[in-house]
């Protein structure tokens, strides 16, 4: 089994939304049985709530469903558990960074990375050399409608090419 974790800031967002598309691509890639996915916060405000409702409704839109989903705070161990820990932006890897207390340092598993730096389609990563903004997820909390469209173009985008790096590990 390979097991991707997502971490945003309060897991109701970004790492919601990467966690229901992840899951429905995977399914329709006949991948469901050979992959685990699960997302958390590095704040625990919104623990045990469903996705914003703003979230739920883009991605209804493109046919993902994120009710099934309650947030929970990232903690430790999931770096001995998680194959892939991706981080939304620069903050929140940092705070995940933060957690890993020194004794587990030799035993985790995956550092962690940030998602979309590391999982950006060509054409993306070939922008950013001039956007040079393209290695994060925007936090879409406090903005418009908009800010949830981009969020999941950015991650199904790079949620295709996690795909791609997952298959080479089979
Ligand atoms: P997320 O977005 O990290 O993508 O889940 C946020 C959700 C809640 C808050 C901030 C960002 N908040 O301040 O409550």
């Amino acid at each position: 089994m390979i097991k991707v974790l997502f971490v945003c800031l309060g897991n109701i967002c970004r790492s919601p939304t990467a966690h229901g598309v992840l899951e429905r691509k995977l399914a329709m890639a006949g991948l469901s049985d050979v992959v685990d996915v699960d997302s958390a916060g590095t704040a625990a405000w919104h623990v045990g709530k469903q996705p914003d409702l703003r979230s739920q409704e883009a991605a209804r839109k493109r046919d993902y469903d994120l009710s099934y989903i309650r947030a929970r705070k990232a903690v430790a161990e999931d770096f001995l558990e998680f194959d892939y820990v991706l981080a939304m932006d620069d903050e929140n890897l940092k705070n995940l960074k933060s957690i890993v207390p020194a004794e587990l340092v030799g035993k985790i598993k995956a550092q962690p990375e940030l998602f979309l730096a590391s999982f950006s389609p060509p054409v993306l990563a070939a922008d950013s050399l001039n956007k040079q903004s393209l290695t994060e997820v925007p936090d879409p909390y406090y903005g418009g409608e908009d800010g949830f469209e981009a969020v999941l173009n950015m991650v199904e985008d790079a949620c295709d090419q996690l795909i791609l790096d997952i298959r080479s590990k089979l």
